[in-house]
């Protein structure tokens, strides 16, 4: 897309335009949902949107239906909010999450801030949840139709008076950095980790060594020196050592998807927590803290399973908070290295998927099989942790014969053996 393109789409004609093709697609997706396999059709919906808007031009329409089908893809991640937004695609696929940039936006008031530099902004989710909260934003972005598009996004939401987005480089441009950070007290930093130039399946390719992020790692580090009050986003799979001294850790799921990471720094911690994760499942937040390092965990109990066996969320294994999880179901560990929790007492917890035992035994196909085909099971769920199985190998080797009875199969090790847990459905 280019600018002038990111200013009509922003014009009263584009808005128009877009609330009518949305209108279209939504007409044709129920239609496809209620079986017409035609109805799905961007040659139609070209041809109807023309149609409803002759003076369309043809880059204006293909801009039109983009935006449609961006929309459409990005509602799961981000809900309603798309609705008023313009995206592009690689914006749209670092664009934090609704729930979880509220709760961060959350976490930038309890630390006193009231003016946010957001530098990096993308499409401005950040930005705009930071806005929504109260807090003033001065937004930097050095794409210029990015930069277009969260102006646009932060009209649309009527929040332009608090959210003020600069298109810059925070990192060429010192006389732009220096004098955003004059107008704030907090800075916010959302690196980009994918690499635009490189694609397969025309995506963006991610970038996992923090030197290579833009900005990069090393240039939020020393950020942080002139910012006391500075949080940045990182991939979820972050070592525990990249937090600094007295910061804090977050790691974020979302209906069981681990979705990021946050490192804020000392000034961005008044509770002193060092470790967090929040677990968003539906409507519902639960958030598990601990004030002590990773290395400083007292390891839980272990013991041969029970009951029941637990799949402790990947937010609560990743922040290092499985010996919390344990504790509050009154369980154990299989093995002290594998987050598999078992208990005997029926859990209630919103921080793991759950499953009833059925049977436990030493595994090899053909054991596994035997206890099966005993049982009249004829679909299973693999599941495995810490065993080099493949679930989808070990489905076809089991060739189980077609039954309405279905079951999940947890495969593990246990000290040096491999185990099989036969679990109901949770
Ligand atoms: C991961 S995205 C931000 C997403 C945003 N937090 C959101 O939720 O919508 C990172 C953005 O930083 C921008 N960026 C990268 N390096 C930058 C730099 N040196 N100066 C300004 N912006 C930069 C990229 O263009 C990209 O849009």
């Amino acid at each position: 897309m280019d600018l002038d393109t990111a200013a009509w789409l922003a014009s009263t004609h584009g808005r128009a335009a877009l609330a009518t093709a949305t209108t279209h697609d939504d007409r044709a997706h129920d239609r496809a949902a209620a079986g017409d396999a035609t109805a799905i059709d961007p040659l139609r919906a070209a041809t109807a949107l023309r149609k409803a808007d002759p003076s369309l031009d043809p880059t204006q329409a293909a801009a039109v239906l983009t935006q449609v089908r961006l929309r459409r893809r990005a509602r799961p991640r981000l809900g309603d909010i798309v609705e008023h937004l313009l995206l592009t695609e690689d914006g749209a696929e670092q664009a934090t999450r609704t729930e979880v940039a509220k709760l961060r936006a959350r976490r930038f008031v309890e630390s006193g801030a009231t003016r946010v530099a957001d530098l990096g902004c993308g499409l401005g989710l950040d930005s705009i949840a930071f806005a929504q909260a109260g807090l003033s934003v001065s937004a930097v972005e050095r794409d210029h139709v990015t930069a277009a598009l969260a102006r646009a996004n932060a009209d649309a939401l009527g929040l332009s008076h608090l959210l003020d987005v600069t298109t810059g480089d925070v990192v060429a441009d010192l006389e732009l950095l220096n004098a955003t950070l004059a107008r704030t007290d907090a800075a916010f930093v959302d690196p980009a980790r994918r690499d635009p130039k490189a694609r397969t399946d025309g995506r963006s390719v991610r970038m996992t060594d923090p030197r290579s992020w833009s900005p990069p790692w090393s240039w939020v580090e020393e950020l942080a020196i002139k910012v006391p009050q500075l949080a940045a986003k990182v991939a979820p799979g972050v070592p525990h050592e990249l937090t600094p001294p007295a910061g804090c850790a977050t790691w974020s799921s979302v209906d069981g998807t681990l979705v990021e990471a946050e490192i804020g720094w000392a000034a961005m911690n008044p509770g002193h927590i060092r470790r967090r994760a929040v677990v968003i499942r539906g409507t519902d937040t639960h958030i598990v803290e601990s004030a002590h390092d990773l290395v400083d965990e007292v390891a839980p109990p272990t013991a041969s399973v029970g009951s029941w066996l637990l799949e402790p969320d990947d937010a609560i294994i990743r922040s290092g908070l499985v010996g919390d999880l344990v504790a509050s179901v009154a369980g154990w560990l299989l093995d002290a290295r594998v987050a598999y929790v078992s208990t005997d007492v029926e859990p209630q917890t919103p921080l793991a998927a759950i499953f009833r035992v059925r049977e436990a035994l030493p595994f090899t196909i053909r054991a596994l099989r035997d206890t099966l085909v005993a049982d009249g099971i004829g679909h299973v769920v693999v599941k495995k942790r810490a065993i080099s199985a493949d679930p989808d190998n070990v489905r076809k080797e089991l060739a189980l014969k077609p039954s309405r009875t279905s079951a999940v199969v947890i495969l593990t090790r246990i000290g040096d053996d491999p185990w099989a847990f036969v679990c109901d459905p949770s």
